[in-house]
């Protein structure tokens, strides 16, 4: 029986080009507007599979792994993969992959068109344009916050929580507006203080001091709710968070409440603690930004995106080891050792 690797979601052609090329028995299912099977049809369709490739933010929890622990690999289509119970496939020995590096750049403009529209309140001053609310001068302003200096010539300080491959590409996508970048990151903190550009704050300092605060970590239990009520209270009046990372970063019932109280001066947001639920009251705001978890959305990155998932979910399925293994440990463990034998 040859073996079969499953795309439970529309996978761009590109990605299926890959696949087809390797002459691999591949099964494709998803809605015919690209709608996710349920858990229940995953569940079913994966106990045929020999490798997985889940969309990123797709629930692959344990019971999926459960399903088939003979899975000779899960290749995560995102470079998040806290959709993934990676603790179950590493004690059934099941490698785990993602896709950084492709989707970087690609992303770090999505934070940064964010954290502008948010600003300088684009998408509200869309809206009035678009209404026929805009009835010449004396109409509403849309006062919003300076990025760059401003008239006053005072350059404003990016805080950035997370200084990986994204928040390094949101940096360097500041330097043209002339900000004094600060940023947050324990496990890189020595490497950042070598960095020339930015300074270290702790996470206290950093919310203290920033006019715009953007988050670039990725979901794990030390970064659940790191923006809650006592993190906003920190911040300026003023001030403009921005979220690009995971959902449950920000305690997104503090979030409204202190928009609400005016304690910060904005939020724009790309990732939701319950996708694709909006927070009670938040869409109610005036002073948000709200997309679809689109920050990878480009064509060109989303199908590179899809022929790296193609290629590790190939390169497992034939046994060897792949590239952007997030559990290495397993390649150790005498599960994989016996499935790969077997
Ligand atoms: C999604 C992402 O994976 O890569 C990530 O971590 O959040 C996104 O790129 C993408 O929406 C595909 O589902």
């Amino acid at each position: 029986m040859s073996r079969k690797i499953l795309v439970p979601w529309a996978m761009p052609d590109i990605g299926k080009g890959v696949l087809k090329k390797a002459k691999v028995e591949s099964i494709f299912i998803h809605g015919p507007k690209g709608e996710l099977p349920t858990l229940h049809e995953l569940i079913k369709a994966v106990k045929t599979a020999d490798v997985l490739i889940p969309r990123g933010t797709q629930p692959t929890p344990r019971k999926v792994v459960m399903a088939n622990p003979n899975l000779r690999g899960i290749a995560n289509y995102g470079v998040g993969y806290d959709n993934i119970d990676v603790r179950a496939a590493s004690e059934f020995g099941i490698p785990v992959t993602n896709t950084p590096g492709v989707l970087t750049e690609t992303t770090a403009d999505l934070a940064w068109a964010l954290l502008m529209a948010t600003a300088r309140k684009i998408p509200q001053a869309h809206e009035y344009t678009l209404s026929g609310q805009w009835k010449g001068p004396g109409g509403k302003a849309f006062m919003g916050q300076d990025i760059g200096p401003g008239g006053s010539n005072k350059p404003k300080v990016l805080g950035i929580i997370g200084l990986g491959r994204i928040g390094q590409a949101v940096m360097r996508r500041s330097r043209g507006f002339k900000m004094k970048v600060i940023a947050y990151d324990p496990p890189i903190k020595e490497i950042i203080q070598k960095m020339k550009g930015v300074e270290y704050r702790d996470l206290d300092e950093l919310l203290k001091s920033s006019d715009f605060v953007t988050l670039h970590s990725p979901l794990t239990k030390e970064t659940r709710h790191l923006i809650g009520k006592r993190e906003l209270d920190l911040m300026k009046p003023t001030a403009v968070l921005i979220n690009t990372s995971r959902g449950p970063v920000v305690d997104e019932k503090a979030l409204v409440s202190a928009l609400k109280k005016g304690k910060i001066a904005g939020v724009g947001l790309d990732v939701f603690e319950k996708e694709p639920r909006l927070y009670p009251g938040l869409a109610k705001l005036d002073n948000v930004v709200l997309l679809p978890h689109i920050g990878s959305a480009t064509l060109d990155t989303r199908g590179q995106m899809a022929v790296v998932a193609a290629k590790n979910a190939i390169t497992m399925l034939r046994g060897r080891k792949p590239k952007n293994i997030v559990n290495p440990e397993v390649y150790h463990s005498p599960e994989y050792l016996r499935r790969v034998k077997g």
